[in-house]
């Protein structure tokens, strides 16, 4: 695809080729992330970071990003204080708003809101979560994770075993993950849910339409076996028409370290969006994980200030300068990432 100037609504538009150099330039970004260097090549470029759903990673981090490469973030966080709420519609607020921006992050509760919206903007527009269909910005930023983290131990994408876990229809990250991985080739999915909350079928048959093997079951245990990657997800509650359906499956699939001791192979990575829902009732990924190496929750979250950078980058067309225009920082010390 071409970059400068391009919306990224779905991982659909993404060909094998894009997806690499969108990692290419992740990669590139790290000096800058880790504050060794900085660069202000978007000095006077505005950021409009408009989430009118809940988010503190990827809203953070797409703002994180921006800054890192010199831009300045303006937000609008709530639908109650914008007027949304006073009925007008997305044609005239994405009028309005990208006359003020130079680029749009946005998350709406409505799929397909953000296409919509990118429709009548004059700025390229990213999307950042649109209700249950897409979050192609996640997608991205959980296989670099996955490709880093197999990579490390010898393995690669093509002919990976992975199970996802959890509320696989209301899942915009699972949705968006399994499409962009059918990039690669051979993938084993297993799909572990409650039936209730399997899989869109549509997915389903895509995948297997296009070469991949997919396994649906309701048998965590069994469905834990043989895999490289668990990818765990929270029973998406706001997508239910009350907490107490929602309840029906919370805690339904829970991984401790017990669990996973007991079924998963010794080098099986452990990832999950975040966040993760920690009450006592849900617990879908245990505490008692949380120093275990395969856990990769929090360098998903590292890479996606990464990977929102490269695609920063691309979509302003300034990859190249931004190097060029790169200079050491002075009060770096020491940062693990
Ligand atoms: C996810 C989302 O918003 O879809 N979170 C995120 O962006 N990292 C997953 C979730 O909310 O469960």
């Amino acid at each position: 695809m071409h970059f400068p100037g391009a919306h990224i609504l779905s991982v659909n538009q993404f060909e094998l080729a894009d997806v690499e150099r969108i990692f290419d330039v992740a990669d590139s970004m790290v000096p800058f992330a880790h504050r060794e260097r900085m660069t202000k090549v978007l000095d006077g470029a505005i950021l409009g970071n408009m989430f009118f759903e809940p988010s503190t990673r990827t809203r953070l981090s797409f703002g994180c990003a921006f800054n890192l490469l010199g831009g300045e973030v303006r937000e609008t966080t709530d639908v109650k204080t914008s007027s949304i709420s006073k009925g007008e519609s997305l044609y005239d607020t994405a009028r309005v708003i990208s006359g003020y921006n130079d680029i749009i992050v946005m998350r709406h509760p409505q799929g397909g809101s953000v296409a919509e919206f990118a429709k009548a903007s004059r700025v390229p527009v990213i999307n950042a979560g649109d209700g249950p269909n897409e979050h192609p910005s996640q997608a991205l930023l959980d296989l670099y994770t996955i490709r880093k983290e197999l990579g490390s131990a010898g393995k690669s994408i093509s002919g990976m075993h992975i199970a996802m876990v959890g509320d696989l229809k209301h899942g915009r990250t699972v949705h968006s993950l399994s499409r962009l991985i059918q990039l690669y080739d051979n993938i084993h999915f297993t799909m572990i849910s409650p039936k209730e909350l399997c899989m869109p079928e549509e997915i389903v048959e895509e995948l297997r339409r296009n070469g991949h093997t997919v396994i649906e079951t309701e048998d965590m245990e069994q469905g834990l076996v043989g895999n490289d990657t668990l990818y765990l997800t929270r029973i998406q509650e706001e997508r239910f028409n009350s907490k107490m359906e929602a309840d029906i499956y919370r805690g339904r699939f829970r991984l401790n370290e017990a669990i996973y001791t007991r079924y998963c192979q010794p080098k099986t990575v452990i990832m999950h969006p975040l966040p993760r829902d920690s009450r006592a009732d849900a617990n879908e990924l245990d505490n008692d994980l949380n120093q275990h190496p395969n856990l990769a929750i929090f360098r998903q979250t590292d890479n996606g200030v990464l990977v929102r950078m490269a695609l920063f980058a691309l979509s302003l067309d300034v990859c190249e300068q931004v190097h060029k225009s790169a200079r050491e920082v002075n009060w770096y010390t020491e940062r693990r990432f």
